[in-house]
């Protein structure tokens, strides 16, 4: 049985973790698929009901599970959780534990929302990319950090931007080697021109592509280049390697490709262990959206999308992944479209319409 943890999360994360879920029941019950999904109570909810945001329980069951299955929080709603709490709960703080290095954030123009983007249809026609960006390292988690008092009086904030050669190198071998299955081409973007951490970055990639992965196409890239050539033509990339703060730049970005980051999935995935199994957190890119939470409106689809690549990435089951990926297709193709995604005068279905209509064309996939 493939355990998967479900944390529901903030704003709209329920709302569309539900959907998520759903579409994985469908998976069980006519595919075949051993999962089961058990809810977790976890973050504001959490604190709610018991005092804390990541109970002992929710904690236990995490590292027990093969996935999480994760919808969104909301640091504004936890202003009045303290600061220790707020941080047990914290998604950082997962992401460090279970050393999920790797956020795979693939991003397609996907032919039926053309009309959506903000880009002309002919820029982004093709586009078909996947950001691999370091998760666990760099500046969201250097040291020395904090704000401190200078003799003068005055306040000084520090960050510390740092990556060892065997953080660099993990992530770029998971790079090459998703690009073996791929097109065959890996970007790696750095700010070596600057920061002596992105020196380092650059030479370890090229380190471990000479050594192991010679066969990859490998071009390096400047992290404010890749900005302007995500926007101006993105169907150019195949797999972008890349550190904590850059990949989330970079991904929110290309995000505009689809003219809603409600469109986007993510998985975090860490090195296989003993047994060969990888932890896993997949969770849709947007946040929690409090200003649409609780009216049954959100884009369902980054969560479902999401659930995908745990069907490709946990579950072992690649040809049911293109199958879902393939029916949010075919449900766009027919029309189906949330507010986010809809032209003026479109008809907008709700969070759970979308994703009837999903569920819709998986039944007419069979
Ligand atoms: C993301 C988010 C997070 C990040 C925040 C919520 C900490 O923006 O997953 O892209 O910066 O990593
Ligand atoms: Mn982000």
């Amino acid at each position: 049985m493939i355990e998967i943890a479900v944390l529901p999360g903030d704003g709209i994360g329920p709302e569309v973790t539900d959907e998520a879920v759903r579409v994985l029941d469908w998976f069980a019950a006519r595919r075949g698929l051993p999962l089961r999904m058990t809810r977790l109570l976890f973050g504001t909810a959490a604190w709610q009901a018991e005092g804390t945001t990541m109970p002992d329980a929710t904690w236990a069951a995490i590292e027990a599970a093969d996935a999480l299955l994760f919808g969104a929080t909301d640091s504004l709603a936890q202003q009045h959780i303290p600061a220790e709490e707020r941080r047990k709960g914290a998604l950082l703080r997962m992401r460090k534990a279970l050393d999920v290095f790797a956020n795979l954030r693939p991003i397609r123009a996907w032919p039926a929302l053309a009309e959506a983007s903000p880009f002309k249809p002919r820029t982004i026609a093709g586009a078909d990319l996947v950001f691999v960006r370091e998760l666990t390292a760099g500046v969201y988690f250097g040291t020395p950090r904090g704000i401190e008092t200078q003799p003068d009086g005055s306040r000084r904030g520090v960050n510390t931007h740092s990556y060892t050669e065997a953080e660099i190198a993990r992530v770029a071998r998971f790079a090459f080697a998703l690009a073996r299955q791929r097109r065959n081409r890996v970007t790696s973007v750095d700010k070596a021109n600057v920061m002596e951490a992105g020196r380092l970055w650059r030479d370890v990639v090229s380190e471990v592509h000479a050594a192991e992965f010679a066969d990859v196409a490998l071009e390096h890239m400047l992290a404010d280049n890749c900005a302007l050539q995500l926007g101006r033509a993105p169907a150019r990339f195949d797999v972008i390697v890349t550190d904590n703060l850059f990949g989330d730049l970079l991904s929110d970005c290309a995000g505009a490709i689809n003219g809603s980051l409600g469109m986007l999935p993510s998985a975090a995935l860490s090195a296989p262990g003993p047994d060969g199994r990888r932890r896993a957190l997949y969770e849709p890119i947007h946040g929690s959206a409090p200003d649409i939470a609780g009216k049954g409106v959100a884009n369902p689809l980054g969560a479902i999308l999401s659930a995908a690549l745990l069907l490709r990435w946990t579950a072992g089951a690649p040809a049911e992944a293109d199958r879902l990926e393939a029916a949010v297709e075919a449900a766009l193709a027919a029309g189906a479209r949330t507010a986010d995604i809809a032209l003026p005068g479109e008809a907008v279905l709700g969070t759970r319409a979308m994703t009837d209509a999903v569920i819709a064309a998986l039944e007419a996939s069979l």
